[in-house]
């Protein structure tokens, strides 16, 4: 009889160590274990913090989102919560390019173009970025990406449509709990369909879906429930994400 699945059964080496997660390998090589910490960081890592629960809010939260926008026709890497903290994935290969979808002017968007936040724009904006830590995330476009070998044109023309799919997607279930979704990041990698070396591959949706990533407002108030909290110093953010789990799972942690 095999063990039965549980962290300590799965958790093979550390694989990478990054601010808010980190990676494991499992006995399965085409599987990773995800674990979700309590770290928070701004600003590429100069501002850090450790903020109570994060991290098992984070897990429960982005495992309940890649269950939903699957279910909507995203295909993602995600496969079940280990515990509280830990999530099975398949192993993919991360794509260095970040996809941003914007429904309001915020952050980053308002101060390269000295917009006032809050503006709406008329339909979804998507931005892509240069994953790369030491050059700090610079936005590229698309032409970049290829131009560059980061990813082929049919992989962007996915990773577009299933980022508006989650777009669409958490709009409405954001909208149904009285909160304004208005900017996301994702990332996507590819997995191979066949599993053997040189197969051909598919993109799917990878990493997490959280408010780390994320800027919700609260509607009519326009109060921040997101990691720009943390940012800004406008509160406590463990309170803050203990009230987004309430709404959306109806109890507290
Ligand atoms: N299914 C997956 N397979 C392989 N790698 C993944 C998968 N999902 C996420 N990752 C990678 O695991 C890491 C998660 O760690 P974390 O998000 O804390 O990193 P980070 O410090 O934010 O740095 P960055 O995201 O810029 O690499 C990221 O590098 C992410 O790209
Ligand atoms: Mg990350």
């Amino acid at each position: 009889m095999s063990a039965p699945e549980s962290v300590d059964t799965l958790r093979g080496a550390l694989l990478y160590q990054g601010k808010a997660k980190q990676v494991y390998a499992t006995p399965d090589p085409t599987r990773i274990l995800i674990h979700y910490t309590d770290g928070a960081t701004a600003f590429n890592g100069l501002k850090k913090a450790n903020i109570a629960d994060k991290g098992a809010i984070n897990c429960k939260i982005s495992a309940f989102f890649m269950e939903k926008v699957a279910a909507a026709g995203v295909p993602t890497a995600f496969e079940r919560n280990i515990g509280d903290r830990d999530q099975l994935c398949k192993k993919v290969d991360i794509i260095p390019v970040e996809v941003v979808v914007r429904n309001v002017v915020a952050g980053g968007l308002a101060k390269k173009l000295g917009l006032a936040e809050g503006i709406k724009l008329p339909s979804p904006l998507v931005e892509h970025f240069y994953k790369s830590d030491s050059l700090n995330d610079p936005q590229i476009n698309e032409d970049t990406a290829v131009l560059l070998g980061w990813a082929q044109p049919h992989e962007l023309l996915a990773m577009r449509d299933y980022a508006l799919k989650v777009n669409a997607v958490l709009i409405a279930f954001w909208a149904e709990l009285g909160v304004d979704l208005v900017d996301f990041k994702l990332e996507f990698g590819r997995v191979a369909l066949d599993g053997s070396v040189g197969a051909p591959t598919a993109v799917v949706l990878a990493d997490e879906i959280t408010p780390d990533g994320s800027r919700l407002w609260e509607r009519g108030t326009g109060r921040k429930l997101d990691k720009d909290v943390f940012r800004r110093d406008l509160g406590d953010l463990s309170e803050t994400y203990r009230e987004l789990y309430k709404r959306i799972f109806g109890e507290s942690l």
